[in-house]
């Protein structure tokens, strides 16, 4: 489908940090892309940048030199291959953490601007539940929320899922179970989380998959080259090319806030 002008947006997000959010975002974008979509990674976490860490790339421009400037965003667009590209953010900037009035409507119009170019975008952010992982999670049109089966990973996702669909009115959560022993421990963990959503926010978060403990993916992220390329037979890897095609089959949200 040509869905030029009209990409499909979908933020990352965890709560509890450090549970790969950009490990997944760096991978399922290169596997999209390898279906030969067009796909964007703008990196949200924009005072500890990261996505270009595990990309391995060298940056010049950042989403902050964006913002200050006003140049054509499309000049800062890193390309790892001719179909995908990443918006790189800054490291150790922190007053980018919060964006205030003026960088928000500056950043809606980068976002908007330059997601015309691509079928699908993603928008890693930072842990927690700061008002810039709000606001990036408002703008998109699908939520997806990391989270391991640690109980401090569960309630912090519950947390998340709780502040934006009572104040940003989102409903629609995808959860990816990472750091699994196995997919039944996936299953239960979602089965557990999606239970206390449903009774407590009368919302029901859909699950989108599960990525075991996997040695591959550290690796690869220590060597600053996505798993899917460096390990592509790994369980990772494989469970990454599975839930490529449930994020083929997303829409774009009817009615973006
Ligand atoms: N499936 C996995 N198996 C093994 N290690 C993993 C897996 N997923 C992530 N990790 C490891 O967990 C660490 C954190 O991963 P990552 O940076 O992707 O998390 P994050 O949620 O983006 O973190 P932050 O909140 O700091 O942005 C990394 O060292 C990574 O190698
Ligand atoms: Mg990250």
């Amino acid at each position: 489908m040509d869905r030029r002008n009209s990409p499909v947006t979908i933020c990352v997000s965890s709560g509890k940090g450090g549970v790969g959010k950009t490990s997944f975002t760096v991978n399922m974008a290169l596997a999209l892309a390898r279906k030969q979509q067009r796909v964007l990674v703008i990196d949200a976490d924009l005072g500890l940048a990261n996505v270009d860490v595990l990309f391995g790339l060298h940056v010049e421009r950042t989403i902050r030199d964006l913002l200050e400037d006003g140049s054509d965003p499309m000049e800062s667009v890193l390309y790892l291959e001719p179909n995908l590209g990443v918006l790189p953010a800054s490291s150790g900037v922190p007053e980018m953490v919060n964006l205030d009035p003026d960088d928000q409507l500056r950043m809606e119009g980068i976002l908007q601007d330059i997601s015309r170019h691509f079928d699908y975008v993603f928008l890693d952010t930072a842990a927690g539940i700061g008002p810039s992982v709000l606001w990036f999670n408002h703008f998109a049109d699908h939520n997806f929320i990391v989270l391991s089966p640690d109980p401090t990973s569960i309630t912090d996702a519950y947390a998340l899922i709780k502040v934006l669909s009572r104040d940003y009115q989102r409903e629609d959560f995808f959860l990816i179970l990472n750091l699994v022993t196995n997919e039944g421990e996936g299953r239960r963990t979602y089965d557990n989380v999606a239970r206390v959503v449903k009774q407590f926010l009368k919302l029901s978060p859909q699950y989108f998959g599960a990525i075991p403990v996997d040695e591959a993916v550290v690796k690869a992220n220590r060597e600053r080259i996505p798993f899917l390329k460096l390990s592509p037979q790994s369980k990772a890897a494989q469970a990454i090319v599975r839930m490529a095609d449930q994020v083929l089959k997303l829409q774009k949200a009817c009615s973006p806030t």
